[in-house]
C-alpha cells in the first residue's frame, strides 16, 4: 500500500472507522509513529492473535517490536492516564521505555479540572434543551478535550508537558489557575471542594517525575529522524468530519483530525507526508451528538451495530449506525489530500440483500448536490439518494485474496473507488491483524460486473 517515508494514517468518517488496526499493520514498515492530535478521546483497537489493545493517548504503533513511538505538540495529555496506559502495556510484556514513548514538552495538559469542566458543560447545555432550545451539548467523552484546546488558545491558564517537570513553575501556576477555576466551576453548578493548588501541585509534579525520562523537545527529534531518512507514520485520531475546522461544527471535536493537522501538531512541514492512507469504515456510524444524514434508526441500523459490534472504545456508547455516505468521505478525501482508500469492517456487511451508498443531498429547496455541507445546522436538513446495490451472504473473514471477494462485494468497493476517484490499497475483514487484504497496488478497479 505504501513504499512512502511518511504516511498518514487518517479517518474519513467521524471516528471508529479502524486507524488503530491500520496503524499497527503500516507499523512494520515505518520506524516512527506519531500521534498529532486529540488525546485520550481517541480509542484505538488492535488485535494480534486474538489479544485486544485499546489504546487512547499511545499511538497504536508500540505493539511491534523496535519501534518508537512520539506523542506530537499538537496532543493535549491526560498525563495520570498515560501512566495509566503505560502501566497497562508494560504489565502486558510491552515495552514501553522511555526510548520507545516520547511525548512532547510542549503537549497541553489535561488536569482534572478540564474534564469537570467538559461534563458540567455538557450538563449545563442539555438542561438547556430541555427547556426547549436547541441542544447544544455535543455527547463529549468528557475526557477535558475542550477546555484544554480553550486553555492552549487562551494562553494564560494552560499547563504544558514540560511545566510539570518544574515544581515551582506548577504551583505558581496552579494558585492562579485554581482560584479562577474554581469560581468558574462554581458558575456551572459544580459542587466540588475548592480546587487545592498545593495538593494538584504534588499530584502533578509526582507524575511529571514519573514521565520526565518520555517528555524532549519532539519537534526537533522528528526533524533529526527525518534528516536519517527514518519513516514516520502519522496517526490521526478522531476523523475528519470532527475536525474543529472542516467537520460538522459545532458538533465536532476541539483538533485539528485532518490530515491537515500534521504539521501544527509535529513540527513537521505538510510537504513531508508522501502518502495519505483515508480509512472508511464500510459503513456508518457516529458517536454523540450532531447530523448523520445516512443514520438508519431502523432494524438495519441495528443489525450492523450488532454485527459490527458498535460500541466506543473510551466510553462503551452504543454507537449510532448507518449506510456509507460517499458524498461525505470523498469530502474528507478531498481535504485529506488522500492518495489511497483503507476500507474496513467489510465483514459486518455479509447477509444484507441489499446495501445503500449515499451518492447525494436532496436540498429543503428540493435541488439536489453531491458536495457535503460541513455546518451542523444545514447537514441535519439534507436527505441523503441512494444508489442500491446487491449485498453478499458469503462470509468473509477468512479471505486474505482480494481476488476470492464475492464479485457483490467488488462492485461495492468499486463503487466507492470510482465515486471518491480514490484507489483501494486495503480491504479489511475481520479485527486481528491477519484478518486483512493487501492488495499489491492501489486500485481503482477489483473487477467488480
Ligand atoms: P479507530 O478509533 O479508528 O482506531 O477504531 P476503533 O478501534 O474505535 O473501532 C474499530 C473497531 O472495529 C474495533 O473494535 C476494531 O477491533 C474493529 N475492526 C477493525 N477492523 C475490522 C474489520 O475489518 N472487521 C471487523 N469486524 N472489525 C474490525
Ligand atoms: P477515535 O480516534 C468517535 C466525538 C465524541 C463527541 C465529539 C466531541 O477513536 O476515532 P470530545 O470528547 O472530543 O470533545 O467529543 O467527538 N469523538 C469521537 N467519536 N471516535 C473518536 O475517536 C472520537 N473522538 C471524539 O463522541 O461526539
Ligand atoms: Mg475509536
Amino acid at each position: 500500500m505504501t513504499d512512502s517515508n511518511a504516511t498518514a494514517v487518517v479517518g474519513l468518517q467521524w471516528g471508529d472507522e479502524g486507524k488503530g488496526k491500520i496503524v499497527d499493520l503500516l507499523t512494520a514498515e515505518h520506524d516512527i509513529i506519531v500521534r498529532y492530535n486529540g488525546g485520550a478521546n481517541a480509542g484505538h483497537t488492535v488485535v494480534v492473535d486474538g489479544e485486544r489493545y485499546a489504546l487512547h493517548l499511545i499511538p497504536s504503533g508500540m505493539l511491534q517490536e523496535g519501534r518508537t513511538c512520539v506523542i506530537g505538540n499538537g496532543v493535549v495529555v491526560d498525563p495520570a492516564m498515560l501512566v495509566q496506559e503505560i502501566d497497562g502495556l508494560l504489565e502486558r510484556g510491552i515495552d514501553v521505555s522511555p526510548q520507545r514513548l516520547l511525548v512532547s514538552d510542549r503537549a497541553h495538559v489535561v488536569m482534572p479540572y478540564h474534564k469537570e469542566h467538559d461534563a458540567a458543560m455538557e450538563r449545563v447545555l442539555a438542561d438547556a434543551a430541555g427547556q426547549g432550545d436547541e441542544n447544544l451539548s455535543i455527547g463529549t467523552t468528557k475526557r477535558g478535550i475542550g477546555p484544554t484546546y480553550a486553555d492552549k488558545v487562551h494562553r494564560s491558564m494552560a499547563i504544558r508537558m514540560g511545566d510539570l517537570l518544574d515544581p515551582a513553575v506548577l504551583r505558581k501556576r496552579l494558585d492562579v489557575v485554581c482560584a479562577i477555576r474554581s469560581r468558574e466551576l462554581e458558575a456551572l453548578g459544580v459542587d466540588v471542594p475548592q480546587l487545592d493548588p498545593a495538593s494538584l501541585a504534588d499530584e502533578y509534579a509526582r507524575i511529571g517525575r514519573r514521565l520526565a525520562p518520555h517528555v524532549v523537545d519532539t519537534v526537533y527529534w522528528l526533524h533529526d529522524a527525518a534528516n536519517d531518512g527514518r519513516r514516520i507514520l502519522f496517526e490521526g485520531a478522531n476523523a475528519c468530519l470532527l475536525d474543529i475546522d472542516h467537520g460538522t461544527f459545532p458538533y465536532v471535536t476541539s483538533s485539528s483530525c485532518s490530515a491537515l493537522g500534521i504539521p501544527a501538531g509535529t513540527g513537521l512541514p505538510g510537504r513531508a507526508i508522501d502518502s495519505v492512507v483515508g480509512i472508511v469504515k464500510a459503513y456508518g456510524t457516529r458517536v454523540g451528538e450532531g447530523p448523520f444524514p445516512t443514520e438508519d434508526l431502523g432494524e438495519c441500523g441495528e443489525r450492523i451495530r450488532e454485527r459490527g459490534h458498535e460500541y466506543g472504545t473510551a466510553t462503551g456508547r452504543p454507537r449510532r449506525c448507518g449506510w456509507l455516505d460517499l458524498v461525505a468521505v470523498r469530502y474528507s478525501a478531498m481535504i485529506c489530500g488522500t492518495t489511497s482508500l483503507a476500507v474496513m469492517l467489510l465483514d459486518v456487511l455479509s447477509g444484507f440483500d441489499e446495501l445503500k451508498l449515499c451518492t447525494g443531498y436532496r436540498l429543503p429547496d428540493g435541488s439536489v448536490s453531491d458536495r457535503f455541507i460541513p455546518d451542523a445546522r444545514r447537514l441535519a436538513n439534507v436527505t441523503p439518494i441512494y444508489e442500491t446495490l446487491p449485498g453478499w451472504t458469503e462470509d468473509l473473514t477468512a479471505i486474505r485474496d482480494g481476488d476470492a471477494l464475492p464479485r457483490t462485494a467488488h462492485a461495492y468497493l468499486d463503487r466507492i473507488a470510482a465515486f471518491t476517484n480514490c484507489p483501494i490499497g486495503v480491504i479489511s475483514v475481520g479485527p486481528d491483524r491477519k484478518q486483512t487484504i493487501r492488495l499489491s497496488e492501489p486500485q481503482h478497479c477489483l473487477g467488480g460486473p
